[in-house]
């Protein structure tokens, strides 16, 4: 198993693949970094000379990226070459929620895992050490090393047939070995670069025996380069796995619980602003991750809960299993109370009425709307006939419509096949919300460059992402465009309430008795 590391590979070029990559070369320009990708649009976009083309949006990422590209980080589509030349190989790739077959809608879907797995055992030929960076269910590894073992068996067709490229002749040196490692990322998206300079800590799992050992060491090498090494924690591997889970079990609830308190907050005329700031000072609680909002979005909080959930149930652990999933039925509780709010304050319809929204992202500085409340949000007013106007600084318009085409699907897939397996998302799955064709959402979603003439004329504001330059508008200018009475609906909790109310707005804020 090698030890002192020269060259990297990371198949995955997405969200974490890229930036985590780009900050190892740009900290470690003695290592070469090959990332690579079946995707080739988004491998033409990672190399291209145009910086603000990079496929992922992240404060100082193109900075990062002009240092290091070309000198020793690469973008490429030749997945074999970089998996032959390399001594240590990240898997990056997408672990999204099953949509199918057994576990649908709460496993996760480790096919493209699989795949690469099966791709290393079938291409290396010299030992290698596998690194999981994609969050994954406990005991994964075991599954990844049961088919790298498999190419070291005298029946495999590498071993046995001289025929195939790259095979070794049957009396070269012996098959090669492997070692796995979990090593989960923590990056939060808008956010990652300056995670991945300053992390809280790094985290890897390795195997027991002398080359889990050898591994891990290496390893912690390639991160001492820029971290200090009392933050990188090395563990067993099953303990690396399922703190990943854990870490955004917990993070995603604390703001389940903080938007539970907010409905209640609403009845009560308590302000959840004020209780997170007086639960947060406490030191054995902390002020952060107590923001209330429309609810949680991006591409993992419910897919790690789900899977965290499915693998309760698997382990026969029903208590434990409810008590997360809780945690994603909160979330959906929180996306369809906003949506409600708006609908009863607009005299019980919103059909016809101009309704714009700021902001699509699941939250601010990122360009991703994975999972972003504002589908959910929008979807529901869709089916009460609502216009919808949208303007976010980063999010393409192609992009929204794809977003919403994809949850009909879904739900077209969820009616179609009654499965009892799923979760019931009513966000998704509840038989009061039909199916929209593609026609009326392009005929009712509206997207804008200009925030103003997202606004002009709207019956209502509702307030999806906490983008910084929201604040600074004119919201002067804004309220002599807008029909009268002008409404509000904070979904963030940005805008600065009073201010609002003098100029004769309408304000509604998250947690605002
Ligand atoms: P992503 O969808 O942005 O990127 C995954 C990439 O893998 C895609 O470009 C896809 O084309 C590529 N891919 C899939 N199968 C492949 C194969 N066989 N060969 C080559 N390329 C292949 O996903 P992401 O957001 O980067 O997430 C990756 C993993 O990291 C997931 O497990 C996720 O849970 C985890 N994670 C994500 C974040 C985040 O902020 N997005 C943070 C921490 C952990
Ligand atoms: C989250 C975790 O923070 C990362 O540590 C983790 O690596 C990552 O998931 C992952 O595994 O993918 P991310 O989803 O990128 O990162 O962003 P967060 O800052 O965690 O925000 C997630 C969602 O929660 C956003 O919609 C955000 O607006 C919302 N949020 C966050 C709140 O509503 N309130 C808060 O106080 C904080």
């Amino acid at each position: 198993i090698p030890n002192n590391v020269k060259n990297i590979a990371c198949i995955g070029a997405g969200y974490v693949g890229g930036p985590t990559m780009a900050v190892i070369a740009q900290k470690c320009p003695h290592i070469k970094v090959t990332v690579v990708d079946i995707n080739e649009q988004r491998i033409a976009d990672w190399n291209d000379t145009d910086l603000s083309k990079l496929p992922v949006y992240e404060p100082g990422l193109d900075q990062v990226v002009a240092e290091a590209r070309g000198r020793n980080l690469f973008f490429s589509t030749d997945v074999e070459s970089a998996i032959r030349e390399a001594q240590m190989i990240f898997i990056s790739v997408n672990t999204p929620t099953k949509t199918y077959g057994v576990g649908k809608g709460m496993a996760a879907d480790l096919k493209y895992v699989e795949l690469c797995a099966r791709q290393i055992a079938e291409v290396a030929t010299e030992d290698k050490i596998v690194v999981e960076k994609s969050t994954l269910p406990v005991r994964t590894a075991q599954s990844i090393r049961t088919i790298l073992d498999a190419s070291r068996s005298p029946h495999h067709p590498l071993s046995s047939s001289p025929l195939l490229p790259g095979s070794p002749s049957p009396d070269s040196s012996p098959a090669p070995r492997f070692s796995v490692l979990s090593n989960p990322e923590f990056l939060a998206e808008g956010t990652a670069v300056k995670d991945l300079h300053n992390p809280d800590r790094v985290l890897i799992g390795g195997e027991e025996d002398e080359d889990g050992q050898r591994a891990m060491e290496a390893l912690v090498e390639v991160y001492a380069n820029w971290v200090p090494r009392e933050r990188i924690l090395t563990t067993r591997i099953w303990s690396s796995e399922l703190s990943k889970l854990t870490a955004n079990a917990f993070l995603a609830q604390r703001i389940s619980s903080i938007n539970a308190l907010s409905a209640l907050c609403e009845k009560t005329g308590a302000d959840v602003d004020e209780v997170a700031h007086a639960i947060g000072t406490d030191t054995r609680i902390g002020p952060k991750f107590l923001k209330s909002s429309v609810g949680f979005g991006g591409s993992c909080f419910q897919k790690d809960i789900l899977n965290l959930v499915y693998l309760c149930r698997h382990f026969n652990l029903p208590e434990v299993a409810d008590y997360w999933e809780q945690v994603v039925k909160l979330n959906d509780y929180q996306k369809h109370r906003f949506a409600k709010q708006i609908i009863d304050t607009l005299f019980n319809t919103v059909s016809g009425k101009k309704i714009a929204f700021l902001g699509w992202a699941f939250k601010k500085d990122t360009n991703d709307t994975r999972e972003s409340a504002a589908i959910y949000v929008a979807d529901e007013l869709l089916q009460d006939h609502a216009e919808i106007h949208i303007y976010d600084p980063k999010v393409s318009k192609e992009r929204i419509y794809a977003d919403l085409e994809y949850l009909q699907e879904h739900r077209r897939e969820n009616s179609s096949r009654n499965s009892d397996n799923s979760r019931n998302s009513h966000s998704c799955n509840s038989s009061q919300f039909v199916q929209l064709e593609s026609s009326f959402i392009k005929d009712h979603v509206h997207i804008h460059d200009d925030p103003y003439n997202a606004l002009e004329n709207a019956h209502a504001i509702a307030i999806l992402t906490e983008w910084d330059e929201f604040r600074s508008y004119d919201w002067l200018r804004i309220y002599e465009a807008m029909r009268k009475p002008a409404f509000v609906f904070d979904g963030r909790n940005i805008l600065n309430k009073e201010e609002l109310k003098e100029i004769g707005f309408n304000i509604k804020g998250i947690g605002k008795g």
